[in-house]
């Protein structure tokens, strides 16, 4: 099981040291950039990950919650992003897919809550991370949905039938209580903020989840 911690419960005063605090026991940074449209909240972008990408090298997971990510692909790449996640509800991803990797970037389609998991599964052989929400996006803090779950075993039948080359990211209340409800579900990766930064032990916390998640 990979852990990505979500910086978005981070102290963005001091997110470099919140960083290296974590970053042993962490696979990817997940970087939640919202810009107050797609989402009621705005976050950080390009600059954000531009600064970070000198104090850190892990895989910048960079989530794009964003009416128009096309605009914002150019200064992501040049920031040094690993990966960038697109939302299906934007409508056609397949010239943003094709942009991202001529930038040079893992491709990643993530689905909300309320959408079912056929909308994404026409699309599966094109990506590598399939990223699908276990919360409405917006915010961090909130509960875990775990209907949502039933989309995780969907798209686990079908990568694992079909061999593909697809890692099964959630995201949203993930916990060391419920971490293995997503493990067992199928998920690669495991993305949380609250629950490793609002943790007293944010490296304890991480690696619980983690370890809750290898138990099954
Ligand atoms: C929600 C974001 C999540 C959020 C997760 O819109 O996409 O990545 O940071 O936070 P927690 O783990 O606190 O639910
Ligand atoms: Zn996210």
């Amino acid at each position: 099981m990979k852990v990505a911690p979500s910086i978005l419960a981070a102290d963005f005063s001091c997110l470099a040291a919140d960083v290296a605090r974590v970053a042993p026991v962490a696979d990817l940074l997940h970087v939640d950039c919202m810009d107050g449209h797609y989402v009621p909240n705005l976050t950080i972008g390009p600059p954000v990950v531009k600064a970070l990408r000198k104090h850190t090298d892990l895989f910048l997971d960079c989530h794009l919650m964003v009416d128009n990510p096309h605009v914002l692909l150019a200064a992501f790449e040049d920031a040094g992003a690993d990966g960038c996640t697109i939302h299906i509800e934007l409508g056609d991803p397949r010239p943003l897919f094709d942009e991202i990797r001529q930038r040079g970037m893992r491709v990643g389609l993530s689905l909300e809550p309320q959408t079912p998991f056929v909308a994404v599964r026409p699309y599966l052989a094109e990506i590598d991370l399939l990223l699908v929400m276990s919360v409405h996006t917006g915010f961090g803090g909130q509960p875990f949905i775990p209907e949502v779950l039933d989309k995780v075993r969907e798209a686990r039948t079908v990568i694992d039938t079909e061999q593909l080359a697809v890692e099964i990211e959630i995201d949203g209340g993930i916990k060391v209580d419920n971490a293995h409800l997503a493990a067992d579900a199928g998920v690669d990766i495991l993305v949380s903020g609250t629950g490793i930064f609002g943790a007293d032990d944010p490296v304890a916390a991480a690696r619980k989840i983690r370890e809750a998640g290898d138990r099954r």
